[in-house]
Protein backbone atom coordinates (compact mmCIF):
# COMPACT_ATOMS: atom_id res chain seq x y z
CA UNK A 1 0.00 0.00 0.00
CA UNK A 2 1.28 3.36 -0.82
CA UNK A 3 2.40 5.49 1.91
CA UNK A 4 1.74 9.33 1.18
CA UNK A 5 4.12 12.57 2.74
CA UNK A 6 3.10 15.70 2.24
CA UNK A 7 6.13 17.65 1.93
CA UNK A 8 6.78 21.50 2.96
CA UNK A 9 10.05 22.81 1.60
CA UNK A 10 9.22 25.93 3.19
CA UNK A 11 12.10 28.97 3.29
CA UNK A 12 16.01 29.32 2.27
CA UNK A 13 17.51 26.49 3.23
CA UNK A 14 14.42 24.25 3.64
CA UNK A 15 13.92 23.71 0.14
CA UNK A 16 17.89 22.50 -0.16
CA UNK A 17 17.80 20.46 2.60
CA UNK A 18 14.64 18.79 1.90
CA UNK A 19 15.91 18.22 -1.83
CA UNK A 20 18.79 16.21 -0.78
CA UNK A 21 16.06 14.49 1.58
CA UNK A 22 14.43 13.14 -1.37
CA UNK A 23 17.61 11.73 -3.03
CA UNK A 24 18.51 9.83 0.24
CA UNK A 25 14.59 8.81 0.56
CA UNK A 26 14.40 7.51 -3.09
CA UNK A 27 17.29 5.65 -2.77
CA UNK A 28 16.35 3.79 0.97
CA UNK A 29 13.10 3.40 -1.04
CA UNK A 30 14.74 1.41 -3.88
CA UNK A 31 16.69 -0.75 -1.82
CA UNK A 32 14.32 -1.57 0.82
CA UNK A 33 11.41 -1.85 -1.47
CA UNK A 34 9.18 0.77 -0.31
CA UNK A 35 6.35 2.25 -1.69
CA UNK A 36 6.55 6.03 -0.91
CA UNK A 37 4.49 9.17 -2.53
CA UNK A 38 4.68 12.55 -2.26
CA UNK A 39 3.02 15.99 -2.81
CA UNK A 40 4.63 18.92 -2.34
CA UNK A 41 3.29 22.44 -0.68
CA UNK A 42 5.04 25.65 -1.38
CA UNK A 43 3.59 27.11 2.32
CA UNK A 44 6.26 29.17 3.31
CA UNK A 45 6.97 33.35 4.26
CA UNK A 46 7.32 33.71 0.01
CA UNK A 47 3.58 32.82 0.06
CA UNK A 48 2.63 35.10 2.77
CA UNK A 49 4.48 38.09 1.02
CA UNK A 50 2.23 36.77 -2.03
CA UNK A 51 -1.02 35.84 -0.75
CA UNK A 52 -1.00 36.87 2.60
CA UNK A 53 -1.11 33.75 4.24
CA UNK A 54 1.78 31.01 4.61
CA UNK A 55 -0.70 28.09 3.98
CA UNK A 56 -4.36 28.47 2.21
CA UNK A 57 -7.44 28.66 4.74
CA UNK A 58 -8.39 24.79 3.82
CA UNK A 59 -4.68 23.69 4.77
CA UNK A 60 -5.18 21.49 7.43
CA UNK A 61 -7.69 19.83 5.93
CA UNK A 62 -5.58 19.08 3.07
CA UNK A 63 -2.59 17.48 5.36
CA UNK A 64 -5.05 15.60 6.96
CA UNK A 65 -5.41 12.40 4.55
CA UNK A 66 -1.56 12.00 4.60
CA UNK A 67 0.42 9.32 6.25
CA UNK A 68 3.42 11.70 7.47
CA UNK A 69 4.27 15.53 6.86
CA UNK A 70 7.88 16.40 6.03
CA UNK A 71 9.19 19.52 7.00
CA UNK A 72 12.26 21.81 5.72
CA UNK A 73 11.95 25.06 8.02
CA UNK A 74 10.11 28.54 7.65
CA UNK A 75 11.24 31.88 8.38
CA UNK A 76 12.41 35.07 5.93
CA UNK A 77 13.50 38.23 6.66
CA UNK A 78 10.87 40.82 6.28
CA UNK A 79 8.04 38.21 7.75
CA UNK A 80 7.96 38.41 11.69
CA UNK A 81 8.48 34.83 13.33
CA UNK A 82 5.40 34.63 14.85
CA UNK A 83 3.53 35.32 12.08
CA UNK A 84 5.60 32.24 10.53
CA UNK A 85 5.55 30.03 13.41
CA UNK A 86 2.14 30.92 14.40
CA UNK A 87 0.58 31.18 11.05
CA UNK A 88 1.61 26.84 9.94
CA UNK A 89 4.02 25.06 12.42
CA UNK A 90 2.29 25.91 15.41
CA UNK A 91 -1.25 24.98 13.80
CA UNK A 92 -0.21 21.94 12.79
CA UNK A 93 1.58 20.70 15.51
CA UNK A 94 -1.83 21.72 17.52
CA UNK A 95 -4.61 20.90 15.73
CA UNK A 96 -3.41 17.18 14.58
CA UNK A 97 -2.59 16.59 18.48
CA UNK A 98 1.42 15.84 18.10
CA UNK A 99 1.78 16.27 21.46
CA UNK A 100 5.55 14.79 21.49
CA UNK A 101 8.50 16.61 20.57
CA UNK A 102 11.19 14.48 19.95
CA UNK A 103 14.71 15.53 19.85
CA UNK A 104 17.44 13.10 19.75
CA UNK A 105 21.11 14.36 20.03
CA UNK A 106 24.27 12.49 19.76
CA UNK A 107 27.89 13.43 19.07
CA UNK A 108 28.33 11.89 15.42
CA UNK A 109 31.97 10.61 14.39
CA UNK A 110 33.17 13.19 12.44
CA UNK A 111 31.68 16.19 13.97
CA UNK A 112 33.49 17.88 16.79
CA UNK A 113 31.87 18.80 20.16
CA UNK A 114 32.03 22.43 21.31
CA UNK A 115 33.14 20.74 24.60
CA UNK A 116 37.05 20.39 25.49
CA UNK A 117 36.50 16.34 26.57
CA UNK A 118 33.47 15.65 24.66
CA UNK A 119 34.31 12.87 21.77
CA UNK A 120 32.46 11.29 19.40
CA UNK A 121 29.91 8.24 20.86
CA UNK A 122 30.12 10.17 24.61
CA UNK A 123 26.67 11.68 24.16
CA UNK A 124 23.64 10.05 23.17
CA UNK A 125 20.38 11.27 24.49
CA UNK A 126 16.91 12.33 23.90
CA UNK A 127 14.75 15.36 24.86
CA UNK A 128 11.00 14.70 24.76
CA UNK A 129 9.44 17.55 24.61
CA UNK A 130 5.56 18.96 25.71
CA UNK A 131 4.32 20.34 22.47
CA UNK A 132 1.12 21.42 22.65
CA UNK A 133 0.11 23.02 25.33
CA UNK A 134 2.38 24.91 28.74
CA UNK A 135 3.85 28.49 28.30
CA UNK A 136 3.23 28.19 24.94
CA UNK A 137 -0.39 29.31 25.57
CA UNK A 138 -2.73 32.01 23.38
CA UNK A 139 -4.11 32.48 26.40
CA UNK A 140 -3.82 35.54 28.03
CA UNK A 141 -3.42 39.54 26.71
CA UNK A 142 -2.09 43.29 26.52
CA UNK A 143 -3.66 46.08 28.78
CA UNK A 144 -3.60 49.76 28.44
CA UNK A 145 -1.66 49.45 24.92
CA UNK A 146 0.50 52.41 24.80
CA UNK A 147 0.41 53.78 28.25
CA UNK A 148 3.05 53.88 31.00
CA UNK A 149 1.16 51.28 32.83
CA UNK A 150 1.28 48.78 29.77
CA UNK A 151 1.11 45.43 30.26
CA UNK A 152 0.95 41.93 28.92
CA UNK A 153 -0.07 39.04 30.66
CA UNK A 154 0.01 35.11 29.08
CA UNK A 155 -1.00 31.83 31.05
CA UNK A 156 0.99 28.36 31.04
CA UNK A 157 -1.40 25.92 31.22
CA UNK A 158 -0.43 22.52 31.99
CA UNK A 159 -3.58 19.84 31.80
CA UNK A 160 -3.53 16.87 34.03
CA UNK A 161 -4.01 14.96 30.42
CA UNK A 162 -1.52 16.83 28.82
CA UNK A 163 1.60 15.94 31.29
CA UNK A 164 0.49 12.54 31.81
CA UNK A 165 0.29 11.40 28.05
CA UNK A 166 3.51 12.88 27.54
CA UNK A 167 5.44 11.64 30.52
CA UNK A 168 3.96 8.47 30.12
CA UNK A 169 5.82 8.32 26.47
CA UNK A 170 9.32 9.68 28.05
CA UNK A 171 8.85 6.82 30.61
CA UNK A 172 8.57 3.96 27.89
CA UNK A 173 11.06 5.09 26.01
CA UNK A 174 13.52 5.51 28.93
CA UNK A 175 12.65 1.91 29.42
CA UNK A 176 13.49 1.04 25.97
CA UNK A 177 16.57 2.40 25.76
CA UNK A 178 18.70 2.89 29.30
CA UNK A 179 15.91 2.94 31.47
CA UNK A 180 17.01 6.47 33.08
CA UNK A 181 14.89 9.18 32.72
CA UNK A 182 15.36 12.87 34.11
CA UNK A 183 12.27 15.09 34.05
CA UNK A 184 12.85 19.38 34.19
CA UNK A 185 11.51 21.45 36.36
CA UNK A 186 11.73 24.42 38.34
CA UNK A 187 8.65 23.75 41.21
CA UNK A 188 10.91 25.80 43.11
CA UNK A 189 10.20 29.39 41.62
CA UNK A 190 7.30 28.32 39.86
CA UNK A 191 4.86 27.31 42.29
CA UNK A 192 1.52 26.43 40.16
CA UNK A 193 2.35 24.79 37.68
CA UNK A 194 5.81 23.06 37.88
CA UNK A 195 5.13 21.50 41.50
CA UNK A 196 1.71 19.49 39.68
CA UNK A 197 4.04 18.72 36.73
CA UNK A 198 6.32 16.59 39.22
CA UNK A 199 3.39 15.18 41.07
CA UNK A 200 2.06 14.02 38.03
CA UNK A 201 5.64 12.55 37.24
CA UNK A 202 5.91 10.58 40.91
CA UNK A 203 2.92 9.22 39.84
CA UNK A 204 2.87 8.18 36.82
CA UNK A 205 6.71 6.67 37.52
CA UNK A 206 4.66 4.11 40.35
CA UNK A 207 3.73 2.45 36.83
CA UNK A 208 7.43 2.16 35.56
CA UNK A 209 9.09 0.60 38.03
CA UNK A 210 11.93 -0.46 35.85
CA UNK A 211 12.69 2.74 35.21
CA UNK A 212 15.10 5.25 37.32
CA UNK A 213 14.34 8.82 37.42
CA UNK A 214 14.92 11.90 39.07
CA UNK A 215 14.18 15.45 38.97
CA UNK A 216 16.02 18.19 38.43
CA UNK A 217 15.56 22.44 38.06
CA UNK A 218 16.14 23.80 34.96
CA UNK A 219 18.96 26.08 35.96
CA UNK A 220 21.09 23.82 37.34
CA UNK A 221 20.26 20.73 34.24
CA UNK A 222 21.32 23.31 31.95
CA UNK A 223 24.87 23.36 33.63
CA UNK A 224 25.20 19.62 34.08
CA UNK A 225 23.92 19.36 30.51
CA UNK A 226 27.16 21.01 29.54
CA UNK A 227 29.12 19.80 32.44
CA UNK A 228 28.49 16.41 31.87
CA UNK A 229 26.19 15.59 28.93
CA UNK A 230 26.88 11.73 28.99
CA UNK A 231 25.10 11.32 31.88
CA UNK A 232 22.05 11.88 30.66
CA UNK A 233 19.72 9.63 28.62
CA UNK A 234 15.91 10.83 28.39
CA UNK A 235 14.74 14.05 29.40
CA UNK A 236 10.99 14.96 29.55
CA UNK A 237 10.71 18.64 30.01
CA UNK A 238 7.66 21.01 29.21
CA UNK A 239 7.25 23.12 25.73
CA UNK A 240 9.44 26.24 26.89
CA UNK A 241 11.92 23.75 28.84
CA UNK A 242 12.42 21.23 26.12
CA UNK A 243 12.41 24.00 23.73
CA UNK A 244 15.46 25.58 25.32
CA UNK A 245 16.95 22.44 26.14
CA UNK A 246 16.81 20.50 22.95
CA UNK A 247 18.74 23.68 21.07
CA UNK A 248 21.57 23.38 24.19
CA UNK A 249 21.82 19.73 23.73
CA UNK A 250 22.67 20.10 19.94
CA UNK A 251 25.00 22.88 20.37
CA UNK A 252 26.96 20.36 22.90
CA UNK A 253 26.42 17.75 19.81
CA UNK A 254 28.62 19.99 17.36
CA UNK A 255 26.37 21.51 15.24
CA UNK A 256 22.48 22.76 14.87
CA UNK A 257 22.47 21.61 11.37
CA UNK A 258 22.43 17.83 12.57
CA UNK A 259 19.72 17.98 15.26
CA UNK A 260 16.91 16.00 13.41
CA UNK A 261 13.09 16.47 15.55
CA UNK A 262 9.59 14.35 15.05
CA UNK A 263 6.19 16.07 15.92
CA UNK A 264 4.54 12.64 17.22
CA UNK A 265 0.84 12.12 17.62
CA UNK A 266 1.66 8.45 19.03
CA UNK A 267 -2.19 7.73 19.30
CA UNK A 268 -2.14 8.08 15.12
CA UNK A 269 -5.33 10.05 14.85
CA UNK A 270 -3.17 12.64 12.94
CA UNK A 271 -0.09 12.67 10.71
CA UNK A 272 3.07 13.06 12.44
CA UNK A 273 5.65 15.67 11.33
CA UNK A 274 9.20 15.20 10.88
CA UNK A 275 11.28 18.77 10.58
CA UNK A 276 15.28 19.50 11.31
CA UNK A 277 15.48 21.89 14.37
CA UNK A 278 17.40 24.18 12.61
CA UNK A 279 15.29 27.43 10.71
CA UNK A 280 15.85 28.89 7.47
CA UNK A 281 18.93 30.10 8.21
CA UNK A 282 18.80 33.04 5.48
CA UNK A 283 22.53 33.82 6.10
CA UNK A 284 23.77 31.02 4.25
CA UNK A 285 20.67 30.33 1.77
CA UNK A 286 21.02 29.61 -1.64
CA UNK A 287 24.66 28.81 -1.62
CA UNK A 288 24.43 25.06 -1.87
CA UNK A 289 26.09 24.42 1.52
CA UNK A 290 23.74 24.08 4.16
CA UNK A 291 24.14 20.57 5.88
CA UNK A 292 20.93 18.44 5.24
CA UNK A 293 21.97 15.71 8.08
CA UNK A 294 19.29 17.32 10.54
CA UNK A 295 16.60 16.86 7.68
CA UNK A 296 18.30 13.51 7.00
CA UNK A 297 18.00 12.14 10.44
CA UNK A 298 14.42 13.41 10.41
CA UNK A 299 13.48 11.52 7.52
CA UNK A 300 15.16 8.17 9.35
CA UNK A 301 12.83 9.23 11.60
CA UNK A 302 9.73 8.96 9.66
CA UNK A 303 10.67 5.41 8.72
CA UNK A 304 10.34 4.52 11.88
CA UNK A 305 7.29 6.03 12.30
CA UNK A 306 5.70 4.25 9.06
CA UNK A 307 7.00 1.19 10.51
CA UNK A 308 10.07 0.86 8.28
CA UNK A 309 12.24 0.92 10.99
CA UNK A 310 15.08 -1.36 8.79
CA UNK A 311 15.13 1.48 6.52
CA UNK A 312 15.08 4.15 8.65
CA UNK A 313 18.22 2.42 10.57
CA UNK A 314 19.97 1.91 7.52
CA UNK A 315 19.22 5.52 6.44
CA UNK A 316 20.68 6.55 9.70
CA UNK A 317 23.92 4.55 9.18
CA UNK A 318 24.22 5.81 6.16
CA UNK A 319 24.13 9.40 7.47
CA UNK A 320 26.25 8.25 10.01
CA UNK A 321 29.29 6.53 7.67
CA UNK A 322 29.34 9.67 4.98
CA UNK A 323 29.50 12.14 8.17
CA UNK A 324 32.70 10.36 8.94
CA UNK A 325 34.47 11.82 5.91
CA UNK A 326 35.78 15.45 5.74
CA UNK A 327 35.00 14.92 1.57
CA UNK A 328 31.20 14.30 2.46
CA UNK A 329 30.55 16.32 4.99
CA UNK A 330 29.22 20.11 4.68
CA UNK A 331 31.56 23.29 6.14
CA UNK A 332 29.73 23.72 8.91
CA UNK A 333 31.33 20.33 9.92
CA UNK A 334 34.79 21.45 8.78
CA UNK A 335 34.12 19.35 5.61
CA UNK A 336 34.15 20.47 1.74
CA UNK A 337 31.29 19.17 0.97
CA UNK A 338 28.30 21.01 -0.69
CA UNK A 339 24.29 19.84 0.04
CA UNK A 340 23.88 17.93 -3.00
CA UNK A 341 27.31 16.01 -2.78
CA UNK A 342 26.41 14.66 0.75
CA UNK A 343 22.53 13.67 -0.62
CA UNK A 344 24.46 11.55 -3.50
CA UNK A 345 27.54 10.12 -0.83
CA UNK A 346 24.56 9.12 0.97
CA UNK A 347 22.22 7.68 -1.19
CA UNK A 348 25.36 5.68 -2.59
CA UNK A 349 25.48 4.54 0.66
CA UNK A 350 22.15 3.01 1.69
CA UNK A 351 22.30 1.52 -2.15
CA UNK A 352 25.07 -1.00 -1.17
P1 LIG B 1 18.83 29.06 12.02
O1 LIG B 1 18.76 27.69 12.58
O2 LIG B 1 18.15 29.27 10.73
O3 LIG B 1 20.35 29.51 11.87
C1 LIG B 1 21.23 29.67 12.99
C2 LIG B 1 22.69 29.55 12.51
O4 LIG B 1 22.95 28.17 12.23
C3 LIG B 1 22.96 30.32 11.22
O5 LIG B 1 24.25 30.85 11.26
C4 LIG B 1 22.87 29.26 10.15
O6 LIG B 1 23.64 29.50 9.02
C5 LIG B 1 23.33 28.01 10.89
N1 LIG B 1 22.64 26.82 10.37
C6 LIG B 1 21.36 26.46 10.61
N2 LIG B 1 21.05 25.35 9.95
C7 LIG B 1 22.14 24.99 9.27
C8 LIG B 1 22.44 23.93 8.39
N3 LIG B 1 21.52 22.98 8.08
N4 LIG B 1 23.68 23.86 7.84
C9 LIG B 1 24.61 24.78 8.16
N5 LIG B 1 24.39 25.81 8.99
C10 LIG B 1 23.17 25.93 9.53
O7 LIG B 1 18.20 30.02 13.15
P2 LIG B 1 17.92 31.60 13.07
O8 LIG B 1 18.99 32.28 12.30
O9 LIG B 1 17.64 31.99 14.46
O10 LIG B 1 16.54 31.73 12.30
C11 LIG B 1 16.43 31.98 10.90
C12 LIG B 1 14.97 31.87 10.52
O11 LIG B 1 14.52 30.53 10.69
C13 LIG B 1 14.07 32.75 11.37
O12 LIG B 1 13.08 33.29 10.52
C14 LIG B 1 13.46 31.77 12.36
O13 LIG B 1 12.18 32.14 12.81
C15 LIG B 1 13.35 30.52 11.50
N6 LIG B 1 13.32 29.28 12.27
C16 LIG B 1 12.47 28.32 11.82
C17 LIG B 1 12.42 27.10 12.45
C18 LIG B 1 11.53 26.07 11.86
O14 LIG B 1 11.07 26.19 10.75
N7 LIG B 1 11.25 25.01 12.59
C19 LIG B 1 13.24 26.79 13.61
C20 LIG B 1 14.15 27.86 13.98
C21 LIG B 1 14.16 29.06 13.34
MG1 LIG C 1 13.70 26.00 19.32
Amino acid sequence: MTQQIAVIPGDGIGPEVISATRTALDAVARSHGLDLAYDTFDWSCRRYLEQGAMMPADGLDLLQPYDAILLGAVGWPGVPDHVSLWGLLIPIRRTFRQYVNLRPVAVLDGVDSPLRDVRAGDVDLVVVRENVEGEYSEIGGRHNRGFPDEMAVQESVFTRAGVTRVVDYAFELARARSGYLTSATKSNGIVHTLPFWDEVVAERAERFGDVRWDAEHIDALAAKLVLEPGRFDVIVGSNLFGDILSDLAAAVAGSIGVAPSANLDPTRTFPSMFEPVHGSAPDIAGRGVADPVGALWSAAMMLDHLGHEEAGADLLAAVRSTVRSPATRTPDLGGTARTTEVADAVAAAVSR
